[in-house]
Parts: structure tokens; sequence; C-alpha cells
């Protein structure tokens, strides 16, 4: 809105702080293109960020949002997570826990063999369309799930997106491709196809850990908003002097964040000592 409809505001804004990746994203290219009006932190890359909300957030959250709309069994189904990002690692994860079967699709080469090597099973998305009982986007994009991928799934797939607004699923394909839907539960619609198959779309494409359940536990957004917080305070007394780019979060907010929640769990750990420190900084001992 800054930069588009409202520009006459330009002038009170200091800087800014973004708190997701997608914004993260956009701001970047913002950047690069030489359009971005003011300094921007960027809190989703704060280690104490992505980290924990992106993926223990996410993953518990999204299953959460999936169990409440549906009351699924998750044990022995095969779950499809397109994107091995931090939100993918997180549901798959905590998908393997809960006894499923878990199918990742990515496009990224090293992120797909992390998933393997995390024992997930990894393969073209259209492969995993005809196999999946639950699939689950969280890629930060366009269509992960396409008209080719509903065309194959199975009767009574569930389709659900935790990962940016509701257009990583083709909505607009599988209305086309229906006759008509039925809402069966709140939150859950039925897609009858012409083939005698149903599917289910859950939330509209919605991200579904805000929409069927309550996003994330405030126990893991206390570090986003902390970051948030001090990264303000920071803009606050420093941001007439940054030129308007994307910029990381102080290593030191990030390592405070990262103490006080150990704090606040109760949780101490080991300091280094002098000389543990001076070995490990030496370029003459140990080589
Ligand atoms: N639901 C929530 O509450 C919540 C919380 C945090 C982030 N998010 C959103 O979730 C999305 C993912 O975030 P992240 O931090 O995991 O991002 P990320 O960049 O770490 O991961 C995204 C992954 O998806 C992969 N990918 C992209 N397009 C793909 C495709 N078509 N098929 C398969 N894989 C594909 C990328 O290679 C990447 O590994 C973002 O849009 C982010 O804003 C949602």
């Amino acid at each position: 809105m800054l930069h588009g409809d409202r520009t006459d505001l330009l002038g009170d804004v200091v800087g800014g702080a973004e708190e997701t990746t997608t914004g993260v994203i956009r701001l970047r290219s913002l950047a690069e293109a030489g359009k971005l009006k003011y300094p921007i932190i960027a809190v989703n890359d704060a280690d104490t960020k992505h980290f924990f909300d992106n993926r223990y957030g996410t993953g518990q959250s999204t299953l959460d949002g999936i169990t409440r709309a549906t009351n699924v069994l998750w044990a022995g189904k095969k779950v499809v997570i397109f994107g091995y990002g931090w939100c993918g690692r997180g549901v798959a994860s905590r998908a393997t826990g809960m006894g499923a079967h878990t199918i990742v699709t990515e496009v990224n080469p090293i992120r797909a063999l992390e998933a393997v090597m995390d024992g997930h099973q990894v393969m073209p998305s259209r492969e995993a369309a005809k196999i999946g009982d639950i699939f689950i986007t969280l890629t930060g994009g366009l269509k992960a799930i396409s008209r080719d991928h509903m065309e194959l799934m199975k009767d009574g797939a569930i389709m659900a997106n935790s990962g940016h607004f509701n257009v990583e699923i083709d909505i607009e394909a599988l209305e086309d491709m229906s006759d008509g839907k039925r809402e069966v539960r709140p939150g859950v619609d039925e897609y009858p196809l012409g083939d005698g198959r149903r599917l289910y779309l859950l939330a509209e494409g919605r991200l579904v850990n805000l929409a069927a359940a309550e996003g994330h536990p405030s126990a893991v957004m206390d570090m986003s908003f902390a970051n948030q917080a001090l990264t303000a305070e920071y803009l606050a007394r420093t941001a007439r002097n940054l030129a308007p780019a994307v910029y990381p979060v102080p290593r030191d907010i990030d390592d405070e964040v990262g103490k006080l929640k150990l704090r606040s769990m109760g949780i101490d750990i080991d300091s280094l000592t002098d000389e543990q420190q001076r070995y490990l900084e030496s370029w003459d001992m140990g080589t």
C-alpha cells in the first residue's frame, strides 16, 4: 500500500520489519528493482524466527487445522508435502510422528536430498498425486497443486494449504472440473468430479492452520514478536542512517531472543572456557 496507493504517507515512515518468508521475497524484489522506499529488516530470516515459528509452529498448527477440520486418522495415511522449506520440514516431521507415510515433492535438489535423508520419500508431484491421501502445500508459490495433479488423485483425497494465501492450490481448475460443491463439515468442501471421484478442499485453500485451528501457539510466536519488538527499537535508533534496502536482524538481537527464550524455559547452557574459546578461534593450534 505504501509503495502503491498511499505513497503520500511515506514521509513519516522510517523503516519496516517483515515477518513472513513470502513478504521478504517480495521486498527483496522491490529493492532489486530500485523501488524500495525505506529500510526493511527481514525478521523472518532471524534464526530465532524461521527455525522455530516456521518449523515447529507451522508444523504443529497445520496438522492441528487438518485434524480439527476432518478428524482424519493420520496413522497409515500417505501424506504428500509440497515444499521442504522450514514449514515443510516441520509438517513432514510431525506427520511422521503421527504414523503417516510422508512423501515430499521439491524443485530444489538440496532440499529434496535433505528430505530423503530425513527419511521421507521424494518423487515428482505427478507420481505423488496418484498415491496420496492428504496433500499439503507449503511452497510460497503458485499452483503447486494444479489441474494435472487433481486429474490423477484418488477418490477421497484431501487438499490443504499452509503456505501462501489461497493460490497454492488451483481452486479455479477444481471448480471447473467439478459438478458443484457442498460443505460436508465446517471448512471441508467436497468437489464431486464427473467420473465419480470426490476431492476435498479444506478452508477454501486458505492457510489451514489459521482458518481451521488457532495458528501457532504463543510459545513459539513469542520469539517472532520479540524479534519484531527489538527490531522496531533498533530501527527507531538507526533507520535514519540506513539506505532503503533489506537488512538482516542484527546478530546480537537474534542471540538475545534465543537466550531469553531459554531463560523463560528454565534452561541453562554451558559457556566456553577461555582456553576452549582460544582453541576454536586459533589458526595455529590443532592443525
Ligand atoms: N501457515 C503459516 O502460519 C505460515 C507460517 C510461516 C510461513 N508461512 C508461509 O509458508 C510458505 C513457505 O515458507 P518457508 O519458510 O517454508 O519457505 P522456504 O522458502 O524455506 O520453503 C519453500 C520450499 O518450497 C519449495 N518449492 C517452491 N515451489 C515448489 C513447487 N511448485 N513444488 C514443490 N516445492 C516447491 C522451494 O524449493 C522451498 O524449498 C511461505 O509462503 C511462508 O510465507 C506460513
